[in-house]
């Protein structure tokens, strides 16, 4: 009786990971079942050219930009541009990693709101929110071609 138990138990675990598996492999299959048409692909750009747009205006501080987006992201009249022009030294690809002047394992969001706070004196955004993500595109797109190092200084 016990044996029995005990093969029926082998039994399930192995018909379960038949199934698990077979999810497995199907949702592979799934995902990226077919190639994008040219036109998609053009659609899929513009909508991140735009918030690239939007994040390079952010980022040299243009007012309008930021009362259409409710944000303040500096009370000194320092633009990010002025202290990271073209965020050359911005390094998006180096995080999460442990940033010294907030003493804090980071995200990139993190540190862009540790600048608003900080050196621009204004006020933290979203982290999720729209003003963010233009900023986080801009900055990913300006150093496009970075090779990821997740940790470096
Ligand atoms: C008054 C100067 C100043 C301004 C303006 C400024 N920052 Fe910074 N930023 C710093 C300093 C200082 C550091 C820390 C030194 C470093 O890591 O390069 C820094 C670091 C960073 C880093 C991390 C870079 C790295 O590799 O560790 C990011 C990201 C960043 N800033 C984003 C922003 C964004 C986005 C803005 C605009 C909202 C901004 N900064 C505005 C001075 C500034």
């Amino acid at each position: 009786m016990r044996l029995h138990g005990k093969r029926y138990v082998v039994l399930g675990a192995g018909a379960f990971l038949l199934i698990v598996g077979g999810l497995a492999a199907n949702y592979g299959a799934f995902a990226h079942k077919a190639k994008h048409s040219p036109a998609t692909l053009k659609a899929f750009d513009e909508v991140f050219m735009d918030q690239v747009r939007i994040g390079d205006l952010l980022f040299h501080g243009d007012p309008a930009v930021q009362e259409e987006l409710g944000v303040t992201l500096s009370k000194t009249g320092m633009a990010c541009a002025m202290c990271h022009p073209m965020s050359a030294d911005i390094h998006p690809h180096e995080f999460p990693k442990f940033q010294e002047q907030m003493n804090e394992f980071a995200t990139l969001r993190e540190m862009t709101n540790w600048c608003i706070e900080k050196p621009n004196e204004g006020e933290k955004i979203d982290p999720n929110g729209d003003a963010m993500k233009a900023l986080e595109a801009y900055m990913y797109w300006s150093n496009r071609g970075s090779k990821l190092d997740p940790g470096r200084h």
